[in-house]
């Protein structure tokens, strides 16, 4: 069996498109834990709606970020996950994990990278009057958004678009994209691959 970790921070829409795509065996694999750094992160209601172990690592309660990722590579190694997902979690993870998981760590991210990494992708893409938005999903190394490009979903900004709608949109792709991308690595081992798969999109 396929084993997949999530790591989350907040909502977890992400992860439930995640969940809802194991139970409709539209990803070959089970998602075997879920860890969250936010006590208060709806994130982990989902999971144990389902059932799903989930390990609340509270950053706050670690000295340094160093200590912070040991504790999670801890519960990771017990996890033994064949793929680890970073869906909204909001922390820089260090050479500590990244290393003992090399090309096992998938990220997703609200932009069409390289541009916009970072936070604020939507605010950043409404004030500068872009053509174009979306996502990208990538291997996570030690630089914040830059590993290698997996896939991208990519929509077509509407004039004067606000940004609720566009997140809402933008939304839709993830859920789209990454099972879709998660689906692959159960089944094709797409780490071993060079493509990047695209779509575009008109939600
Ligand atoms: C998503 O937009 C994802 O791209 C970004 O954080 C957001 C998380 O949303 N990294 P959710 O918690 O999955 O609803």
């Amino acid at each position: 069996m396929f084993k997949i970790v999530v790591l989350v921070s907040g909502n977890g829409s992400n992860l439930q498109a995640l969940i809802n795509n194991c139970i409709e065996n539209h990803i070959a694999g089970n998602i075997v834990g879920v860890i969250c750094n936010d006590p208060n992160a709806f994130a982990i209601k989902r999971a144990e709606n389902h059932s799903i172990p989930c390990e609340i690592i509270d950053h706050k309660e670690f000295l340094s970020r160093e200590e912070f990722d040991q504790r999670v590579l801890d519960s990771l190694i017990k996890m033994q996950p064949d793929l680890i997902v970073l869906a909204g979690f909001m922390r820089i993870l260090t050479n500590t994990i990244i290393d003992r998981f090399e090309n096992k760590i998938i990220n997703i991210h609200p932009s069409l990278l390289p541009k916009y990494p970072g936070l604020n992708t939507h605010q950043k893409v409404i004030e500068n009057n872009d053509k174009f938005h979306g996502v990208t999903i990538h291997f996570v190394n030690n630089e914040l958004d830059a590993g290698k490009i997996i896939a991208q979903g990519k929509l077509k900004v509407e004039k004067s678009e606000n940004i609720a709608k566009l997140i809402e949109r933008i939304h839709k792709i993830e859920h789209d994209l990454l099972p879709y991308i998660v689906n692959k690595f159960a089944t094709l081992e797409i780490e071993k691959q060079n493509d990047i798969y695209y779509k575009t999109y008109n939600f």
